[in-house]
Formats: C-alpha cells, sequence, structure tokens
C-alpha cells in the first residue's frame, strides 16, 4: 500500500479538519491522552494498567458512542462529544473546561487517524439539536414500558431496571472485562444523560459490549421516544445526585 502522510490521513478520516490541526492534536494527545490511550493509541499507556475498565484502543476503530452503524467508526462529532463531556463512572475525564474548542477537534481528529481509514461513514442518528423529541406523557412511558418488556431489555438490564436481569452477570466487553448492565435507577450514563442521548444509544448499541443496537428492531420515531421517556423515568433520587454533582446533574 502506497504510504499515506499525516495529513493525508487525517482528510480521510476527517475531513473537516485541516493539515495544520493534526500537528496540534498530537501535541494536545501526547500532553493530555498518552498516560492512558498509549502514545501509539493502543489503549497501554502508562497509566492503564491500573484502570478497569481499560482505555480504549484506538488502533482497533471500535468505539462505544457513534452516531453511525453497529461496526462502523464514529464521526468525528461523536469523539469531540466524548473528549468533551468524559465517560462517568470511568477514568475517561471530560476536556471541555481544560481545552479550547479548536483543540478538542484536534486530538479528536488525531484519536480517529489511528484507526482504520476509509470513507467517512454515514450518520445514522441526526445530531442531537436537529432530533425532534417526541414529547413525556404517562402514555408515552406506558408504551415504552410494553417495549422493554417485549424487545427483552430486561434481559440484562433487569425487570425493574436495576442491572440484575438474568444475563447481568456474564455481560462481558471484547477485552473479557466484566460490563454490568446499567442500573436505570441510578441513572448515570456514560454516553450522556439528555433524552437524545439516551435515543442515540440504544438506536446504534455500545459496540464492543453486550449492548446491541436497536435501530432496526424499532423503526418507528413513536416507540424510539416512548422506550427513551420509559428508561428515563426509571431514574430516583435527582435531588441526591443534584446535591452529589452540582447543578448538571445527569438529568440535565
Ligand atoms: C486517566 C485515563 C484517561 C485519560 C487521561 C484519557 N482517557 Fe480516554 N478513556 C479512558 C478510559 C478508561 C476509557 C474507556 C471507558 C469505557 O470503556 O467506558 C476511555 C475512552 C475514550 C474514548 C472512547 C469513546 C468510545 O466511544 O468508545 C475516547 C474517544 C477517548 N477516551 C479519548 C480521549 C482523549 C482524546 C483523551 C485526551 C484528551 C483521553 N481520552 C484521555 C481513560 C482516559
Ligand atoms: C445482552 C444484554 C443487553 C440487552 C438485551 C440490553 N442491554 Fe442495554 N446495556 C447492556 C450493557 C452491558 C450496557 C453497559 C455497557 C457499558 O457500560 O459499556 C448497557 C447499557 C445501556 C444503556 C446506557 C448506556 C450509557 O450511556 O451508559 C442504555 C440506555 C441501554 N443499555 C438501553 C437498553 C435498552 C432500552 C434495551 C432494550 C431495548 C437494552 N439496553 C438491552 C446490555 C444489554
Amino acid at each position: 500500500m502506497r504510504a499515506l502522510g499525516l495529513a493525508s490521513l487525517l482528510s480521510l478520516s476527517a475531513s473537516a479538519q485541516e493539515p495544520a490541526d493534526l500537528a496540534r492534536g498530537r501535541t494536545v494527545y501526547r500532553d493530555a491522552c498518552e498516560t492512558c490511550h498509549g502514545r501509539d493509541g493502543d489503549g497501554r499507556g502508562p497509566s492503564a494498567r491500573e484502570l478497569d475498565p481499560k482505555p480504549r484502543n484506538f488502533v482497533s476503530g471500535s468505539f462505544k458512542f457513534r452516531s453511525t452503524e453497529s461496526g462502523e467508526r464514529p464521526l468525528l462529532d461523536d469523539v469531540v462529544r466524548t473528549v468533551s463531556t468524559g465517560i462517568r463512572g470511568t477514568w475517561m475525564p471530560s476536556f471541555e473546561k481544560l481545552m479550547s474548542p479548536a483543540d478538542l477537534r484536534a486530538v479528536s481528529g488525531y484519536v480517529l487517524a489511528f484507526g482504520p481509514k476509509g470513507e467517512v461513514p454515514e450518520r445514522l442518528v441526526p445530531a442531537s439539536a436537529e432530533l425532534t423529541v417526541l414529547p413525556d406523557s404517562p402514555a408515552m412511558r406506558e408504551r415504552g414500558r410494553a417495549l422493554y418488556e417485549s424487545l427483552k431489555c430486561g434481559q440484562c438490564h433487569g425487570p425493574e431496571g436495576r442491572g440484575d436481569g438474568p444475563a447481568a452477570s456474564t455481560a462481558k466487553n471484547d477485552l473479557g472485562e466484566v460490563t454490568p448492565p446499567l442500573d436505570f435507577t441510578i441513572g448515570l450514563y456514560k454516553g450522556g444523560s439528555t433524552p437524545a442521548d439516551v435515543y442515540r444509544t440504544f438506536v446504534t448499541g455500545l459496540d464492543g459490549t453486550p449492548m446491541p443496537s436497536y435501530g432496526d428492531s424499532l423503526p418507528k420515531e413513536e416507540d424510539r421516544w416512548a422506550l427513551v421517556h420509559y428508561v428515563r423515568s426509571l431514574s430516583r433520587s435527582p435531588g441526591f445526585f443534584r446535591w452529589l454533582f452540582g447543578p448538571r446533574t445527569p438529568w440535565e
């Protein structure tokens, strides 16, 4: 295969990036990410050994939080969102207050350039701002509850969403780490907790984990939002979490 320069690698994976951003991305990466994700992006930085779950191996190209089809690479915007917000309940920090928007984009493009190359994948779920959230209501939650049962989400997440379904104890990710299904009553979502975030999570699934993609089994918008509202309604004690995490609780 013809050797590609760094600039062209980047333009393949993230067309919006200017070549100059890659050098910037590398500087930011070495400063802020390398200790966990490794100089070569293989997830084996010096700090990785202690961590569970392990930092992502970017070379594999398998990402949990995507707006794209299961098995596809994420969009640049997906990576920017993850790096900005961090991943709750793991060692992946939030960088939005630590770097400029330009640096966030540059380092996200650099991360994507470690992975497989090719066309920018197709967007499956519209950007959060462009999604039309169908309103929550008792009827929607009831519809969501019925879907939760018929789609057997409870096999993993438990009949009442406590993360204690019959398949929960055997849930493992690609690295063989135990990956508990989310306990919806705690409501601390890794991929974001707004209705649009939860919608994206179960439409696209979380690659590398047992959490499947439900885009095909739920073609109707109304069903998708019904499930979002039902699942979010299972979270308890928002007051406590507001106290713990400040004004930006997981429900906002
Ligand atoms: C203290 C360790 C640590 C540092 C520093 C760190 N990360 Fe992570 N990162 C993690 C861990 C752990 C995960 C895996 C979390 C999981 O699997 O739920 C992760 C996951 C990710 C993911 C994967 C998201 C997905 O969709 O699967 C991206 C992208 C990412 N990190 C980017 C970065 C970038 C960019 C930086 C630097 C600006 C950075 N990380 C710094 C620990 C770290
Ligand atoms: C085969 C087991 C399994 C089934 C079935 C399943 N899930 Fe999951 N789900 C998981 C696992 C495991 C995780 C946690 C992955 C992680 O933390 O990396 C998860 C996480 C989630 C998350 C949270 C992601 C986040 O941001 O933290 C949502 C929302 C979710 N599932 C919704 C659903 C819904 C709705 C259904 C049914 C339509 C469903 N799941 C069916 C295993 C499953």
